[in-house]
């Protein structure tokens, strides 16, 4: 099968600045790195996401995966990824949909998730200038991402419950924007 790639990234974003001290690569989702981002996200992170799932962020063009490397030794250190969608009642109502969020454990608390989700917002907001909210689902146990995204300016908005089969109830977080 021919993968049509489109064109990478990227210069960071100025408003989402890179953390201090910090010699970091941003990249999109290329196929040869693939299998790596699979296994980083294979080992970060207690679901497992198929190798067609993730092509997905490269092939869909309202799609987006972004990793961040070390820019040294190249060693991934982060993964976002999102997808736009427009609402069924209102076409010019875009919401950006975040699907992953990964940090190295040994890379935490250094502000990498931070750029990323900023990053991912800049993406997002490049390809549609309409972007209404970020939305996202995340597990009502996991306090240090909770405590992140509100840092981030998300707030819970809906209870998911069982929305997690093995780990249970889930929480959907937005933060709006006004456009
Ligand atoms: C959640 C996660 C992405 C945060 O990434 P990170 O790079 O450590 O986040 P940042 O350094 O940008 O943190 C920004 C702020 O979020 C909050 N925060 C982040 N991790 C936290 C933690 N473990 N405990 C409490 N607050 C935390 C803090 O307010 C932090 O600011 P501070 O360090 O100045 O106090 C990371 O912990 C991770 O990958 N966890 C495992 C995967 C996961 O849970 N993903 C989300 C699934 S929906």
């Amino acid at each position: 099968m021919a993968i049509v790639e489109r064109p990478q990234v990227t210069q960071p974003s100025e408003e989402a600045p890179v953390p201090a001290n910090r010699d970091l690569r941003l990249e999109r989702l290329y196929t040869r790195d693939l299998v790596h981002v699979r296994a980083f996200l294979d080992r970060v992170l207690p679901v497992h996401y198929s190798a067609s799932f993730l092509l997905h962020f490269i092939t869909a063009n309202d799609s987006h995966l972004l990793t961040v490397r070390d820019g040294c030794s190249g060693t991934i250190l982060g993964v976002v990824a999102g997808r736009l969608s427009r609402s069924a009642l209102d076409a010019n109502a875009v919401t950006g949909h975040v699907m992953i969020l990964a940090v190295d454990e040994h890379s935490r608390r250094l502000g990498i998730g931070t750029f990323l989700m900023r990053q991912l917002e800049f993406v997002f907001r490049s390809a549609r200038s309409s972007l209404q909210a970020l939305i996202l689902q995340v597990e009502s146990s996991n306090v240090p991402a909770l405590t992140f995204y509100s840092s981030l300016g998300f707030h819970p908005e809906r209870h998911l419950s069982g929305y997690y089969q093995q780990s249970g109830d889930g929480l959907l977080m937005r933060k709006s924007f006004s456009v």
